[in-house]
């Protein structure tokens, strides 16, 4: 199970200060309990790890079987909420040199629809030249330009490739039930598809076949996935004491150190594997939060890596931030260093020791270095890198944000900041239907 550790704040806020947060959070939770607060259409996710049926995970596992026997790769095609989630619980299960393992035991999976890199996309369409390939497009609104842009590329591609029959295999769509045009799409093309609920909105909706799916391509199993955040959902809920309650005391922290001048948390892992859990958790908050010019910017770093560039910055600037580690109890692997008759490199006094002890010193001495250096720490524990742990994490984190954007007194459930590139990108690629915006913008340049 999750525990979280606020004892390192305590010297730059007080225990009290974050306790007078309980009422709030109980509002919070009832809010959220009874939808009478802003964005209640897009509550969806609060409940839904324990609402999953072992029919539709068995749906799920039998999409994922079909991709895994008919491919050797799949492209994960989408954006934002639409892929993030997904690729943080693969990359941080997954070997991380699976791929380039000759034998390999699931399908490799890509990401695509997730930027427009015209070289990202000639590279990745001259890869899977060859390939067995399938697709899962994703994409609530059926609408979004990069994910659409790439799945355009991908569909001909596997259809020249595999041919038509066997492209209505293995491409799945993931998307609204009625509209968007990836929705229509799946209907012409007959394609297996899944729904994204209504009410669950993309960063909150890695619970969903958005993430489940490839999570069960990659051959990870989403039954102890869910069963991870089954029990956080219950750890957090409405009626757990704010003492015991990870989610309440995150929340409650975190409004604290915003309101004590600490405008930007950095989210720390010692484990390279967490690294797009990060990228999941900055979408998280930054869309939920960051609105009515309010709102802590959501940064994150991996250590020790980015001790060698970040870690000046974190020790001695601009004394705005806070960390929340990420720290995992067990590797889960075995590896010692080993002993050396020349020392030429002096590290014999580690001779013996598993790599991860070494990590964990780092750890330590990082929080205190950085703690010294006026950098209040949070420290998350989880057991290991496995599927409770992950799932867990994940329902945490969203139920903190539920929470804590109330607190703050946003709507955490909309983003309507996002349009803004959006309609400027439309106008000046002279898309039907804007033309007044292309004039104005034109008129600009
Ligand atoms: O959290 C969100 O709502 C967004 O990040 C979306 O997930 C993202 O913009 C992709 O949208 P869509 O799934 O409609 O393609």
């Amino acid at each position: 199970m999750i525990t979280l550790n606020i004892e390192k704040t305590l010297g730059f806020i007080s225990k009290e200060n974050v306790y007078a947060y309980e009422k709030q959070v109980q509002d919070a939770q009832e809010m959220l309990e009874n939808g009478t607060g802003l964005g209640n259409d897009f509550l969806g996710w609060l409940h839904l790890p324990s609402s999953i049926t072992q029919e539709h995970l068995a749906d799920l596992k039998a999409t994922a079987q079909t991709l895994r026997e008919n491919c050797d790769t799949v492209v994960v095609a989408g954006i934002g909420g639409s892929y993030l989630g997904a690729r943080a619980v693969i990359e941080a299960l997954s070997n991380s040199f699976a791929w380039l393992q000759e034998k390999k035991e699931s399908p490799v999976i890509l990401y695509a629809g997730h930027n427009i890199g015209e070289d990202y996309l000639y590279e990745l369409t001259e890869y899977l030249k060859g390939k067995n390939f399938g697709v899962i497009n994703i994409s609530k609104s059926g609408t979004t330009t990069e994910t659409a842009l790439a799945f355009r590329l991908l569909k001909k591609q596997c259809e020249d490739q595999r041919g038509k029959e066997m492209a209505k295999k293995v491409i799945v769509a993931i998307t609204d039930a009625k509209k968007g045009a990836a929705r229509v799409t799946a209907d012409k093309e007959s394609y297996k598809s899944f729904i994204i609920p209504d009410n669950v909105g993309g960063r909150f909706s890695v619970l969903t076949p958005v993430g489940l799916l490839p999570i069960a391509v990659a051959g990870f199993d989403i039954e102890k996935l869910v069963a991870g955040a089954v029990a956080m959902e219950k750890a957090c809920g409405k009626d757990v004491p704010f003492a015991e309650n990870p989610a309440a005391l995150y929340a409650a922290t975190r409004n604290e150190l915003y309101k004590s001048g600490k405008k930007i948390e950095i989210l720390v892992n010692f484990n390279p594997k967490l690294h797009y859990v990060s990228e999941w958790w900055k979408q998280l908050y930054g869309e939920s939060e960051g609105k009515e010019n309010k709102g802590i910017f959501p940064a994150s770093v991996d250590f020790t890596t980015d001790l060698h560039s970040m870690g000046q910055w974190i020790q001695e600037g601009e004394r705005s931030i806070y960390e929340t580690v990420i720290s995992v109890e067990k590797a889960n692997h075995s590896l010692q260093v080993p002993s050396d008759e020349e020392n030429l490199d002096g590290l014999n006094f580690l001779a013996g020791k598993h790599v991860d002890e070494v990590n964990k010193m780092a750890e330590l001495g990082t929080q205190l270095a950085h703690v010294d250096g006026g950098v209040p720490n949070l420290r998350l524990t989880i057991p290991a890198l496995n599927e409770e742990s992950i799932g867990g994490l994940l329902y945490f984190f969203e139920k903190a944000c539920g929470i804590s954007g109330y607190i703050l007194g946003v709507n955490p459930f909309n983003q309507p900041g996002v349009e803004a590139y959006k309609k400027n990108m439309f106008a000046l690629l002279n898309k039907p239907g804007y033309e007044a915006e292309s004039k104005a913008i034109q008129a600009r340049l």
